[in-house]
C-alpha cells in the first residue's frame, strides 16, 4: 500500500480540519474537573464540532472485527490506554488522569489528535508520565523531515519513553490520515533509525505514542474497545496530525490559541 502524497487543497481542507479537532480539545479543557462523566465532557464536545459543521469520525466506525464505535469521541482513563468509550455514570474523581481524543470529518477531510487532562491534583508519578508521553510526541515530530524514515520516530519515541523505565505500547500505532480516518502509512511508536518507509514532502500521518508506566502488554475488554494495560499501570498518550514540509513538518492540529501564540 502506497502512501498519498497531499494536494495543497487538501492541505488547506486538512488545517480546517485539524484545527476545528484541536480547539474542541481548548473548548473542552475548563470543563474537565472533579465530578463531571465522561459522557458528558463526550456530549459537549459532540455538540461542540457539529455546531462547527463537522462530524465526529469515531461515531459508527467500524473497522474490520469491531462493533460500530458508539460515541464522539475516546475518553481512556488511568490504566486505559486508549479508545474508552465515554460512560455517564463513569464520574471523574481526584487524581484521574483523563486522555480526550477527538477526530474530526470537515468538509471531508480528517483532523486527529488527543491531550490528556487531570482531575484534582494526580500523583507525582502520574504527572511524570503524562509530561514523559507529551515529550516523546515532540521529539517523535521533530524527527520529521524528507528523507527521514519513519523509524526515526519511533526511536526517538521509544528512547525517550525507555530512559524514564516507561514502555511503548505494540499494539496501536499512528497512521496516515486524509479523506480516510486511518490510512497507510503506520507510524510505529518504537522502532531503529532509518528503517521503514522515506518521508516524502506532503505526507500526512498522526503520532500518537501511547506510553505505559509498567509493561507495554494491553487487553481489550469486554465493550470490544476499551484498551488497558495488562499490568494495570497507568497509560498515558499524546496525538498531533502533522504534514511533512519541504524542510521539516507542519502540525496540522494546534488549536486557533496555539497557532496565536506561535507554540
Ligand atoms: N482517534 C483514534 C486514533 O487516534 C481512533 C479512534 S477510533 C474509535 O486513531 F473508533 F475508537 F473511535
Ligand atoms: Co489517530
Ligand atoms: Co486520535
Amino acid at each position: 500500500m502506497t502512501i498519498k502524497i497531499k494536494t495543497p487543497a487538501d492541505i488547506e481542507k486538512m488545517r480546517i480540519a485539524g484545527r476545528l479537532a484541536a480547539d474542541a480539545l481548548d473548548y473542552i479543557a475548563p470543563q474537565v474537573r472533579v465530578g463531571i462523566s465522561t459522557g458528558e465532557l463526550d456530549r459537549l464536545c459532540h455538540a461542540y464540532i457539529t455546531d462547527n459543521g463537522a462530524i465526529p469520525a469515531p461515531l459508527n466506525y467500524q473497522p474490520p472485527g469491531h462493533s460500530p464505535y458508539p460515541k464522539a469521541t475516546c475518553t481512556s482513563i488511568n490504566n486505559q490506554v486508549c479508545h474508552g468509550i465515554p460512560d455517564f455514570r463513569r464520574l471523574l474523581k481526584d487524581g484521574d488522569i483523563l486522555n480526550i481524543d477527538v477526530t474530526v470529518i470537515k468538509d471531508g477531510w480528517h483532523g486527529d489528535t488527543c491531550r490528556m487532562f487531570y482531575a484534582g491534583t494526580p500523583s507525582v508519578l502520574a504527572r511524570r508520565l503524562c509530561e514523559t508521553t507529551r515529550e516523546c510526541l515532540w521529539l517523535g515530530i521533530r524527527a520529521i523531515r524528507p528523507g527521514a524514515h519513519l523509524g526515526d520516530i519511533g526511536y526517538a519515541i521509544q528512547s525517550h519513553a525507555e530512559a524514564h523505565h516507561y514502555s511503548v505500547v505494540r499494539d496501536f500505532c499512528g497512521h496516515g490520515l486524509g479523506d480516510s480516518f486511518h490510512e497507510p502509512p503506520q507510524v510505529l511508536h518504537y522502532g531503529k533509525p532509518g528503517s521503514g518507509p522515506e518521508l516524502k514532502e506532503n505526507m500526512v500521518f498522526t503520532i500518537e505514542p501511547m506510553i505505559n508506566a509498567g509493561k507495554y502488554q494491553v487487553k481489550i475488554l469486554n465493550d470490544g474497545w476499551t484498551a488497558v494495560t495488562r499490568d494495570r499501570s497507568l497509560s498515558a498518550q499524546w496525538e498531533h496530525t502533522v504534514r511533512v514540509t519541504a524542510d521539516g513538518y507542519e502540525i496540522l492540529t494546534l488549536s486557533t490559541t496555539e497557532i496565536a501564540k506561535g507554540t
